[in-house]
């Protein structure tokens, strides 16, 4: 078993996929990526989660944004499969689907919990930063098809706050005011918050989004 924890480097591997071999680093390039897992083909939570991966493929592509799914089936299986995504979610899938039969991606992230299910992964989510680094990891069981909103809520999150010296709060949205970190100290603020601040208590300061005009 391997456990990857945020800040680590995602574990590189090559393999088969739905689009020819992948490198996964060099796949990525300098992009950010996302990798999510399904417990298998032809199942049908699987089946609307990729049909929505890949209408949201014009979100993705806005934020830099590299996106591969895995399932442990073979490329035959994972092509035809894709003929009843297109056909049945009324979209073309636009991203490689991994095919990790043996189990070795699956395996490597950690994916499989056999406590749950021994065979099948569950529906994982990792998401990398140009530097390679895992910056988040959501998963979920196989009975919860995951939210695309909520990754695309996240990867804004994410970004924003590799860039910015802010911080998230709950139910945050892209617009919506920011907390800004405990390590600024108030004299910085000017300078690194123009459009100024509100001290609701002096460790909760809270400022417009600095990455909107
Ligand atoms: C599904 O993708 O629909 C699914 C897979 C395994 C268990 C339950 C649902």
């Amino acid at each position: 078993m391997n456990t990857i924890k945020l800040g680590d480097i995602a574990p590189n591997f090559t393999a088969q996929s739905s689009e020819g071999e992948i490198n996964f680093h060099d796949w990525l390039g300098s992009n950010w990526g996302i990798l999510f897992s399904h417990p298998a083909d032809y199942t049908p939570v699987c089946t609307t989660e990729l049909g929505t991966a890949a209408k949201y493929k014009g979100e993705f592509d806005k934020r830099d944004v590299k996106v591969v799914a895995l399932s442990v089936d073979g490329i035959r299986s994972h092509n035809g499969w894709i003929k009843d995504i297109n056909e049945t979610q009324n979209t073309t899938v636009n991203f490689p689907i991994i095919a990790d039969e043996d189990k070795k991606v699956a395996t490597l992230y950690d994916m499989i919990h056999p406590n749950s299910d021994d065979k099948m992964t569950v529906r994982s989510v990792f998401i990398i930063g140009p530097d390679k680094k895992v910056k988040l990891m959501i998963i979920y069981p196989a009975s919860t098809g995951r939210n695309f909103d909520e990754l695309l809520r996240v990867i804004d999150s994410l970004q924003l706050t590799a860039y910015h010296k802010v911080a998230t709060p709950a139910n945050w949205n892209n617009g919506d005011d920011c907390v800004i970190i405990p390590s600024v100290a108030n004299e910085e603020i000017p300078v690194l918050f123009p459009k100024g601040y509100t001290e609701v208590k002096p460790y909760l300061r809270m400022t417009p989004q600095p990455n909107l005009k």
